[in-house]
Order: structure tokens, then C-alpha cells, then sequence
């Protein structure tokens, strides 16, 4: 198998990923130089499902408007033809069945990445200002639209390639190393046989190629920062943190986004993600399941991070005495970075559940949410004294100009300190915990 060959699959199959008759006449209809809002209403309205769904965008607080949006007309004029097109195509491609059971690959946790990178886009474009998130919102869902033709048409392998990932190759890689080409090329050209406007077939082209972040278009950066930010918790093939942290940085400066601003958008990735999925109808699975998956990974960097961190004490005993304030200095700075991880965590841990319970309450859930109660405001109150004593222990190690760190121990151990602190918090009559207040009731 090779690229030429899968090129011209996609080139000559024009019902590709088997199109429903009434998208095939929607993409027909946009094309007409006579076309019109009126036509292109018509043929919605023949779909119900997809009706339902456009109303339902189109009512999101995504598109937050003042009045309520009742007819496919109305949305229509609301959206643009555009998104219209790119949501008639999604919903028609997020059909579990579109993923083949021998592909090995869990459709909901790859629904549920492809709605992170999606909501994260639209959260991005909104953050920096660009004209029109909802092509963002739009560029996002179609971005590993290839990865679905390899699901679709080449399951078994697919689950091959899966089964031997690791963590040292990229998911992309993996896949040329497979097919000869991967899913960003393969998403252009169904992009292109769909007859998508460029900027929507560069997004997806270019999506994970950090080397032509310079020169691509802000649309194109905006659903790269997105992915870059998602959770590709449905594979081993990871990007070396190391290196994602450097892309990250790269194409957010290109965005001319601060650090800050990037962690708001990684915040808010998980309650984005979910709320879309609500407004798609798109089944991503359990919500407590995905909060802790992400937690794990979020965790698991964290973890790197404090690697990075020995490896560097290492590095920095060897030093030759005069170099030690420099090392010290560093030391301190590392230190301070691990503990800002942990508060991210920490808001993380208390943000989710948060936005679980909203949601709970908000769908008349009120059962399942007083069932969950109490282990929420368990994990809460654990995330708060978690968040205290790191607060603690970084007042401690700052200002970094003034406090000496000869002993590069000192700022060793961090968990070791946070957990002695949680423990004296716990014994300070001050905490009061959610188990206390059943044990004295
Ligand atoms: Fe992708």
C-alpha cells in the first residue's frame, strides 16, 4: 500500500466514507453559481437529524445570540454557508459506525478528541481576537477527518499500527511508516474531492507540521495549538513532551498568545470539549472517565517534568563551586515551574468536577448529582489543602533573587514537603473537610 495508491482511492470514490444522498446534494447545491440560502434550506430540512443539529449550533452559547434561532433559514444566515457545509459533513461523519469495530480504535474516546480539538480551536480564535470562530469551530472538527478514512477503509491495520505505537513516534509518523502518507495528507485531499474552501484544506494539512508554522495562516495555527493542547488519550504515539512543549510555544508566540493565555485555553479544554459534544449530540463517553483520563495525563507530564528536574540536580552537583549560584539559581526556577504544574492540577481537579455538577443541575440530573456529591467535594476539598500548602511552599522559595539555594536538596522533594504540610493542615483545627462534618453530625 502506498500514498499514490490511497490518492487515488480518495480521488476516485466520490462517495466517499459513503456520503448520505443528502449531503452529496448539499455539497452540489453550494457549488451552483445560481445557489441560494432558500435551496439550501430545503435540502436540510429533508435530514432531521441534521436539522436538529444546525438549530442546535446555531442556538449554542457558541453563537450566543439575543433571540432564539427557530428556522434552518434563520441559522443558515447566522452560521454561514461554510460552517453549514462543515457541520452537515461532521455530523454525517461522526456516526460510531463510520469506525470499524477490527479497527481496535474506541470511536467515543476519538470522538472525544477530535470535539476537544474542535471547542479548543473555537476557544483559541475567540481569546485572540479572530474574525470568525466558527470557521475555527468548523476546521477543528474536520482536522483528523483522514484518520477516519484509515478507521473506515483500513481497519485491520490500523489496529496494527496501534497495537505496536509507542511512545518514542508520532501518530503521523506511525502512519507513513504504514500507509505511505498520513492523515493530515490524506484529510486534505478528501478536503479537496468535498470541494472546501482552501483555508479549511490548509488547516487540515497543516495541522500538526510545526516546521511551517511561520508561514501558515492563523487558521491553520489556531487548530494546530488546539491539537497540540488535546489529549490523544486513544494512542500510545505520543509527541516527546519536551518537544511539545517547544511547539507549543513556538506557534502560540505566533499567535501572539502569552503563556497565560495558553493555560486559560487548557483550562477551560475539558467543560469546552464536553459542552460542544452536548451540542452535537456527539457520544464522547463517560464525563468522570474523561476528567480522570485527563487528569492521568496532565499527571503524567508532570511527572517528565520533575524528571527533567532531577536530571537537572544531577547535572547541577557537578558543577565547579563558582558555577553553583548560577545552578542554584536555575534550580529555583525549575522548582517554581513544577510547583505552577501542581496549582494547575489542583484547579484542574476542582474546575472539572465543578463543571460536571453545573451540568448535572443544568439537565435536571439532580439524582446522579446528589449521588456524586459527597465524593466531589472530597476530591475538592483534598485539590484546596493541595493548593494551600503549594501555595505555602512557593512563598517559600520566592523572590528567587533574594534566597540562596546552595543546597540543591532544598528544592528537592516537593512532594514530600506538600504532603508534611496537607498532614499539618489536616491537624490544624482551622481545615474543616467534608468527612469531618459527617463524623460530627
Ligand atoms: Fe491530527
Amino acid at each position: 500500500m502506498d500514498r499514490i495508491y490511497i490518492f487515488e482511492q480518495i480521488r476516485e470514490n466520490n462517495n466517499l466514507l459513503s456520503l448520505p444522498q443528502v449531503l452529496s446534494e448539499i455539497l452540489e447545491e453550494v457549488e451552483k453559481e445560481d445557489f441560494s440560502q432558500e435551496s439550501l434550506g430545503k435540502i436540510i430540512l429533508r435530514d432531521a437529524p441534521l436539522t436538529t443539529n444546525i438549530l442546535k449550533v446555531a442556538n449554542s452559547p457558541f453563537y450566543a445570540r439575543f433571540k432564539e434561532i427557530k428556522t434552518v433559514n434563520q441559522a443558515i444566515a447566522i452560521l454561514g454557508v461554510t460552517t453549514v457545509k462543515c457541520l452537515a459533513l461532521s455530523t454525517s461523519v461522526f456516526h460510531t459506525d463510520r469506525v470499524k469495530k477490527d479497527s481496535g480504535m474506541d470511536a467515543q474516546e476519538f470522538f472525544g478528541y477530535t470535539i476537544s480539538i474542535a471547542a479548543t480551536s473555537e476557544k483559541i480564535a475567540k481569546t485572540i481576537g479572530f474574525k470568525a470562530p466558527e470557521e475555527a469551530l468548523t476546521a477543528g472538527l474536520l482536522s483528523d477527518i483522514g484518520t477516519i478514512f484509515f478507521l473506515h477503509h483500513y481497519p485491520k491495520e490500523y489496529k496494527k499500527l496501534l497495537e505496536n505505537s509507542n511512545k518514542f513516534t508520532s501518530l503521523s509518523e506511525s502512519e507513513r511508516n504504514v500507509f505511505g502518507v498520513d492523515h493530515s495528507e490524506v484529510g486534505a485531499q478528501i478536503a479537496l474531492n468535498w470541494k472546501l474552501p482552501e483555508y479549511i484544506l490548509d488547516s487540515i494539512k497543516n495541522h500538526h507540521s510545526i516546521s511551517t508554522t511561520e508561514q501558515d495562516s492563523v487558521l491553520t495555527n489556531i487548530v494546530k495549538l488546539a491539537s497540540l493542547l488535546s489529549v490523544e488519550s486513544f494512542t500510545e504515539c505520543q509527541t516527546d513532551i519536551k518537544e511539545r512543549g517547544e511547539a507549543i510555544r513556538l506557534v502560540s508566540e505566533c499567535l501572539s498568545m502569552t503563556k497565560e493565555k495558553v493555560d486559560e485555553v487548557a483550562f477551560s479544554l475539558l467543560s469546552c470539549s464536553i459542552e460542544l459534544s452536548q451540542y452535537l449530540g456527539v457520544d464522547i463517553g463517560d464525563h468522570e472517565k474523561i476528567l480522570s483520563k485527563a487528569n492521568q495525563e496532565i499527571w503524567k507530564s508532570y511527572l517528565t517534568i520533575e524528571n527533567l528536574y532531577k536530571e537537572r540536580q544531577e547535572l547541577a552537583d557537578k558543577l565547579l563551586i563558582e558555577e553553583h549560584h548560577r545552578g542554584a539559581s536555575e534550580q529555583k526556577n525549575i522548582t517554581m515551574a513544577t510547583l505552577s504544574h501542581y496549582l494547575n492540577n489542583t484547579a484542574m481537579a476542582i474546575y472539572g468536577r465543578s463543571q460536571i455538577m453545573r451540568m448535572l443541575h443544568t439537565s435536571n440530573k439532580n439524582e446522579e448529582l446528589i449521588e456524586k456529591m459527597d465524593a466531589f467535594l472530597n476530591i475538592i476539598d483534598e485539590a484546596i489543602r493541595k493548593f494551600v500548602a503549594v501555595l505555602d511552599e512557593m512563598k517559600e522559595v520566592s523572590p528567587i533573587d533574594k534566597i540562596d539555594l546552595h543546597d540543591i536538596s532544598d528544592a528537592l522533594n516537593l512532594d514530600d514537603k506538600i504532603a508534611k504540610r496537607m498532614q499539618k493542615m489536616e491537624e490544624s483545627q482551622d481545615w474543616v473537610v467534608t468527612s469531618d462534618i459527617k463524623e460530627k453530625a
